[in-house]
């Protein structure tokens, strides 16, 4: 029986009746993001990395927090660039997680939560009023003390700066300029981790880092068009929003699904020309194969 962490990212709260970009309704369509999860077998916490609100103002937080109130499962928060760490404390008061380690409201967010045979670690790569990411060397330390803590305990670190490239040019100005290369010394030394996870680039993306799967999310809300060419204008399109899921089961391993949010054709059910066993679990087609591409044609 898995466990199920859910990732929402760059939800990009506004107060209420103010579109994001003057177009963009972030708060209906996390309302449909959070209905969504309720739909769905229990998950056994939420977390969304970062980007939480526009602006970082308290009346955002504010809206931010009736739009997550149906959850009923744990939900974790972190900043990202377009928010405050003080008013993100000070809407979420009682998530005592956001203090661990801080003296001050404005100090970096970085904790660790036991999510049952599953740690989640959160790093601060936010830098104030700036949209690239860092990681400098006080956060490294405490997220090192973090992760030695339970260093054998599959984990889950999450950020909002992926440490990586991505090959979206205009995009790879603002990921984690600082301090990638001593994040990955640090990663190397902890084969517990099984991802990091993070946010920011309004996508699903992956890459190798370290020993681990490195991955961004899609925005619950609008996404940064695809662009490997560098020929257009940073640009965000709506296409269909998503979330992940990260299911962990009792031998720690850890398998990441993208879902989409929305309304969408189906549920269909196959025709009896495709066979299932049960011991491949594969589909297995009678007469027609999918060619290289995926479409179908006469085998
Ligand atoms: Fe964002």
């Amino acid at each position: 029986m898995s466990k199920f962490l859910v990732q929402l990212s760059d939800t990009h709260i506004r107060v209420p009746g103010a579109l994001a970009y003057g177009r963009v309704d972030t708060a209906g369509f996390l309302a449909r993001a959070v209905a969504q999860v309720r739909a769905l077998p229990q998950p056994d916490a939420v977390i969304v990395t970062g980007d939480l609100t526009d602006f970082g103002r308290a009346e955002e937080y504010a809206h931010l927090r009736s739009l997550l109130a149906p959850l009923t499962c744990p939900v974790y928060l972190m900043p990202g660039n377009h928010d405050d760490r003080a008013q993100l404390r000070l809407a979420f008061a009682e998530h005592r997680y956001l203090r661990q380690g801080a003296a001050g409201d404005s100090d970096p967010i970085q904790y660790a939560v036991d999510l049952g045979g599953l740690r989640l670690v959160a790093a601060d790569s936010v830098v104030p009023r700036a949209t690239h990411g860092a990681l400098d060397e006080p956060r490294l330390a405490q997220l090192e003390r973090l992760l030695a803590a339970s260093p054998g305990t599959p984990t889950i670190l999450a950020m909002h700066h992926p440490p990586f490239r991505t090959g979206i040019d205009q995009m790879d100005e603002i990921v984690l300029l600082e301090g990638a290369e001593a994040l990955a010394e640090l990663v190397a030394r902890y084969p517990s981790i099984e991802r990091i996870i993070c946010g920011h680039l309004h996508r699903s993306i992956q890459a190798r880092f370290a020993h681990t799967i490195a991955m961004t999310a899609p925005s619950t809300a609008h996404q940064v068009q695809l662009d490997l060419t560098s020929q257009t204008e940073p640009a965000f399109v709506m296409e269909p929003p998503g979330y992940l899921i990260h299911a962990w089961s009792e031998d720690g391993r850890v398998v990441t699904h993208q879902a989409a949010i929305g309304t969408f054709a189906g549920r269909i059910r196959f025709p009896r020309t495709v066979h299932w066993t049960s011991k491949s679990a594969r589909p297995r087609s009678r007469g027609r194969e999918p060619n290289s591409c995926g479409a179908l044609s006469d085998a």
